[in-house]
């Protein structure tokens, strides 16, 4: 009987390792490959813990998109495996767990902006209650009223990317991709995005953010996973980074003086953009 019990605990625990259900999403070696000659990422491992923002960051090409893409099961990898809660990239439980903003927003002409979120509520079988309540807070917050029975036809960009991330906040699915979510945003809507984002936190779900805007990911992220050429090159806190050889001891660095430090070729550059 005892033998038993150690045996299941045993493989209740390896199971969870394997399955890394410790983590929002686990990925061990992930690489991709488009076409023959083109490897987007290389041997990528890395975990978003539960209840926290992590960010995504690097140059441009650097294989952020790529990595999104393939937690949400959008992109096949060519080698790897990745889990979110548990379930692996692609499974039905694996997407219904993921809220997405992707970088190119994507929308229906024909659909108001209600319609949309009415839509996402749907597909995400959130109570019809809770979805009146939720799309009418997100139509307040991101000043959207006015424009809630318009189709994004002659929207603007920035309008555009509105719609895109209120569509992604409508249900509270556990886990938020967001790949250059504040690009086009007004300073209002970025301020509110932020709010969302660390509420999202508060509630113990966790958010992977891929940005450029480092300034913003300094003030909202946890941590840090900087990719180059399709390689993680560090991870970390800001401060577990600033430790870095690199960084020859700057332990006031900013994210951004990280990041140039860490990504450009020219030693020089770093140095002259900390002066
Ligand atoms: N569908 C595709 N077919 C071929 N190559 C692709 C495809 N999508 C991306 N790539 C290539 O893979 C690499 C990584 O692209 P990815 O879009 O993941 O980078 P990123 O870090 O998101 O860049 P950015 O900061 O510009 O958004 C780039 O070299 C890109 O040209
Ligand atoms: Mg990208």
């Amino acid at each position: 009987m005892v033998n038993k019990l150690r045996e299941w605990n045993w493989k209740k625990e390896h199971v969870s390792l394997v399955a890394g259900n410790h983590d929002a999403v686990k990925i061990i070696a992930l690489a991709k490959k488009y076409g023959s000659d083109k490897t987007a990422v290389h041997d990528l491992s890395f975990s978003l813990r539960r209840g926290e923002i992590l960010g995504l960051v690097g140059p441009n090409g650097a294989g952020k998109t790529t990595t999104l893409k393939c937690i949400i099961g959008l992109v096949r990898p060519t080698a790897g495996n990745i889990w979110v809660e548990g379930n692996p990239a692609g499974s039905r439980e694996a997407r219904a767990a993921i809220a997405y903003i992707p970088e190119t927003p994507l929308l229906y002409d024909d659909l108001t902006v209600t319609e949309h979120l009415k839509f996402v509520a749907m597909a995400y079988r959130v109570p019809q209650k809770r979805a009146i309540q939720r799309i009418d807070q997100l139509l307040r917050d991101f000043e959207l009223e006015e424009e809630k029975d318009e189709t994004p036809l002659a929207f603007s960009r920035g309008m555009r990317r509105k719609l895109s991330v209120v569509c992604a906040l409508v249900h509270d699915a556990p886990v938020l991709l967001v790949d250059e979510p504040f690009t086009g945003l007004d300073p209002h809507a970025v301020w509110t995005l932020k709010k969302w984002l660390r509420r999202a936190r508060a509630e113990g779900r966790s958010v992977l953010l891929s940005t450029h805007m480092l300034g913003i990911a300094e003030e909202l992220c946890d941590r840090f996973l900087i990719l180059h050429q399709g390689r993680k090159i560090a991870e970390g806190t800001l401060a577990e980074l600033r430790e870095l050889p690199k960084l020859s001891g700057r332990t006031e660095a900013s994210l951004e003086e990280v990041f140039i430090s860490l990504t450009n070729p020219n030693p020089e550059f770093g140095e002259s953009k900390m002066e």
